[in-house]
Formats: structure tokens, C-alpha cells, sequence
């Protein structure tokens, strides 16, 4: 059911089979879409960032998840803007093909981030994402595993094909309690290290915390509407670290992905506002509200 990266020789067929396979049940996993060497050298290069190094002990067992607030530079940030990303998600919205039928592209709607959950007997008390729900419609969740995830720890799981429901934002779905047998169903968000899996905001998941084990992961989301979650000038230049000459050798599918966020002006930095959205080129200040309407 789920495509495995070492099947295919050409990653093109790779990300038609991936595509196709987000597209119908609104979730994706790709075992080994990244390679180990490709996994290695990102936390080589991010180790001031990586939460597990910096951390103190105490902290990362008082917080469930722990991430360091700096900002992954774009150049160091290899997942980002990676075909094997970007483009099987636009195909997916753009009925296969990458030539936009449906002239759908997706962006960067929040910042991506190292995230290690720890789950403890006490810091998973009161974890809101451990109920069923479901995110903004148009958002899409990406997430590469960073260290080997087994089926018996702390993971995601998500109910396929449940995108054809009119589900609402912000609330739980008690489908454990209300349904027998639901849980054959459920589908593990698990695999080696590199990973890929991806689900769309409108398909019910849950954060699966098993007490003493944890996750490791790379984590983004992206939007197919232009509202997003405002950064502030800090966030800014962390990204754009040592990245000019990156930023300059993207090509322009790839450059738009990130540049309505990379460009947001002054008066709409984090702070003074928290959401903004893209409307007819000009930047306006928006509300949470605004992610869950199209
Ligand atoms: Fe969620």
C-alpha cells in the first residue's frame, strides 16, 4: 500500500507512486526515503540545533516535546525544499501531474523544526494532540524520522482515507470509544531512519505517546492557501545564515515555496502579529481563523 524508496531506481516513479498514494488516502510513508548518509550529515550539520545535544537532561524529561528555538539555516535545511517532498505533495494536489493542472503550489506555512519527543509518565499529562483530530483543511504535515521508530514507541497514527469526511479543526474525535475494531485500521507512522511520512490537515491523526520511549524527527508544514504563522527579523536571518548563495541557486519553483515567508515585512514580524496572509501580493494581518477557511 505504501510505496518503499528502495524499489524504484528513478525517483520520478518514486514520487508518481507517493503522489498518488497521498492523494487517495490523505497519508503517506516512505521507508528509507532518505538515505542514511543523507540523514548523518543533517544532524552533523545541525548540531547546535539538534535539542537531543543541547538540552539538559532534566528539561528534555520535564518537556514531552523539546525542540531549540533556533532556526535551521536553508542551506542546512536539506528536507525543505527536496523534490521527493514538494513535488509529490503538489502532485498529489494537482491530479498527478506536476505541471499544475489545477495550478495548486504549496508553501511554507511555518517554520520547520528538530523535534525529540521524550514521553514520562508525567509530561504527557495533558497533551491536547494525543486525541483523535484533525488539522486546517489545506495544511499538509511532513515529517522525516532522524532515528530508527518502532511500532511499539511513541509515534503518530492516522486513520486513512478519513479526508472524506467533513471533520472540524480543533476538537477531538472519540473514535477509540464510538467504534469496535476501528483500530485495525490505524496506521503507524513508523520506520528506519529517513523515513518520509506526510498527512494532509483534513485526515484524523493522533500523537501516540508509550511512556519511557521517544521520537525523533524533522518536521514541516505546508500550506496550499497563502495564510501562514509570522516569524519574527531573528527567525529571519537564522535562516538565511550563511544561505545568500543557497537562496540564489534555487530555481523558482523552489524559491517560491519560501519567499512570501522569507519577505514578510516589518509591520507583521511575530509579536505584533501572529498569522498573516498572501492576498493579490500584498501581505495582510490575519488570525487563526483564518487557517481554518478557505
Ligand atoms: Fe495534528
Amino acid at each position: 500500500m505504501y510505496p518503499k524508496a528502495d524499489k524504484f531506481n528513478d525517483q520520478k516513479d518514486l514520487i508518481y507512486a507517493a503522489s498518488t498514494t497521498l492523494k487517495r488516502y490523505g497519508v503517506l510513508i516512505v521507508e528509507n526515503c532518505f538515505t542514511e548518509n543523507e540523514i548523518n550529515n543533517f544532524l552533523e550539520k545541525n548540531k547546535e540545533i539538534d535539542p537531543r545535544l543541547n538540552i539538559s537532561k532534566e528539561k528534555i524529561s520535564e518537556n514531552y516535546l523539546n525542540v531549540n528555538h533556533m532556526q535551521i539555516p536553508l542551506c542546512r535545511n536539506i528536507f525543505l525544499l527536496d523534490p521527493r517532498i514538494i513535488d509529490t505533495i503538489e502532485m498529489a494536489y494537482n491530479e498527478g501531474n506536476i505541471k499544475k493542472t489545477k495550478n495548486e503550489n504549496i508553501y511554507i506555512r511555518r517554520l520547520s523544526s528538530i523535534g525529540y519527543f521524550n514521553a514520562t509518565k508525567k509530561n504527557i499529562i495533558n497533551n491536547w494532540t494525543s486525541g483523535w483530530h484533525v488539522d486546517f483543511p489545506t495544511q499538509i504535515t511532513t515529517h522525516v524520522i532522524l532515528d530508527d521508530l518502532s511500532k511499539e514507541s511513541t509515534r503518530m497514527q492516522v486513520l486513512p482515507m478519513t479526508k472524506e469526511l467533513l471533520l472540524i479543526p480543533g476538537k477531538h474525535y472519540h473514535i477509540d470509544h464510538n467504534f469496535n475494531d476501528l483500530n485495525k485500521y490505524f496506521l503507524d507512522c513508523v520506520g528506519p531512519k529517513g523515513t518520509l511520512y506526510i498527512h494532509t490537515g483534513n485526515t484524523l491523526h493522533r500523537n501516540f505517546p508509550v511512556i519511557n520511549t521517544d521520537r525523533f524527527l524533522w518536521s514541516q508544514i505546508y500550506t496550499i492557501d497563502k495564510a501562514f504563522e509570522a516569524i519574527t527579523n531573528k527567525d529571519k536571518s537564522e535562516i538565511l545564515k550563511n544561505s545568500n548563495d543557497f537562496y540564489n541557486s534555487l530555481n523558482q519553483n523552489q524559491i517560491e515555496k519560501v519567499k512570501i515567508m522569507l519577505e514578510l515585512p516589518d509591520f507583521l514580524e511575530k509579536g505584533k502579529s501572529n498569522y498573516f496572509k498572501f492576498v493579490n501580493g500584498k501581505y495582510i494581518n490575519a488570525s487563526k481563523n483564518d487557517l481554518t477557511y478557505l
